[in-house]
């Protein structure tokens, strides 16, 4: 497994592997878990070669402490990737990143004001910025990313097809930890209290998922949040029933063929989301 810190390297390397092979791309900042591993492997099993970038981008942290705080695990993450069999790992600094200021302006309309555009302002404007630029170094043939961020996938596929980039963009189901506890880099910040209280998210969703049947979409998602919230160590920061296409919020079942429940949640500073195909 080659490592590098540098993007004309990156570039160099890429380059002579575009030749003849195909490239699967896993952008990843870091704190690699079996969540990220499912996508590696995925871009093992779909492609020749296999490039993860492990970057902890600053300019998509809306919260100057989140950024500090954002669990970094180099050591451990460039192990478990050599271990999985990765041809390719690019770990850059801001500067091989960002060598100029970046100051360009995505606008993914309706897509990007909702949810986490909505609570998180700049999010999705850093994340496009730093993903444009990991596909112009890596020029890979595609690129995976979680279903986890629900809203971070539908924001990527617009991207590519704003700009047009002959990348195929491959969504990867969710993984759980044995309590249904979505797997993400944010979880190893939770102390222990936290950590027993935090499952009620994902039982919720599931349990969402049961109950529509019977209740309506308003009354589902109140009940969401104040299940949620009924527990002390834990406070909803939305908690959205969604046309899983267009991810804007819908009124009744018959609104969309396909309707996601998606919720973001605080134990204290640690804020998790997570989020369910209803229909
Ligand atoms: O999902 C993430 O880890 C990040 O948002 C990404 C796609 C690596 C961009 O920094």
């Amino acid at each position: 497994m080659i490592i590098t810190n540098s993007t004309e390297h990156m570039q160099e390397l890429t380059a002579i592997v575009r030749k003849n092979k195909t490239i699967g791309f896993v952008p990843t900042m870091g704190a690699l878990h079996q969540g990220h591993l499912s996508l590696v492997k995925l871009a093992m099993e779909r492609c020749d070669f296999t490039v993860v970038s492990i970057f902890v981008n600053p300019k998509q942290f809306n919260n100057p402490e989140d950024f500090k705080n954002y669990p970094r695990t180099q050591e451990a993450d460039t192990n478990l990737l050599s271990e999985v069999g990765v041809n390719l790992v690019f770990i850059p600094s801001e500067k091989e990143i960002y060598p100029a200021p970046d100051t360009r302006v995505f606008d993914f309309g309706e897509t990007g004001n909702v949810m986490e555009g909505l609570h998180r302002p700049g999010h999705f404007n850093g994340v496009a910025q730093v993903v444009t630029r990991l596909f112009n170094i890596v020029n890979p043939t595609m690129a995976f990313f979680g279903e986890k961020d629900f809203q971070q996938l539908a924001i990527i596929k617009l991207l590519v097809d704003q700009i047009d980039l002959p990348i195929q963009i491959v969504s990867c189901p969710i993984v759980r930890e044995y309590d249904g506890l979505a797997m993400s880099s944010r979880n190893r910040l939770l102390n222990n209290n936290q950590r027993m209280h935090v499952p009620l998210i994902a039982r919720t969703l599931f349990e969402a998922k049961e109950k529509m049947e019977y209740v309506g979409v308003t009354d589902l998602s109140k009940w969401v949040k104040d299940t949620i919230d009924a527990d002390p160590e834990l406070k909803t920061e939305y908690a959205e029933i969604v046309n899983a296409k267009t991810l804007q919020p819908i009124i009744t079942w018959d609104d969309a063929n396909n309707i996601q429940l998606c919720v973001a949640v605080h134990a204290n500073t640690i804020r998790l989301i997570d989020n369910i195909r209803l229909k």
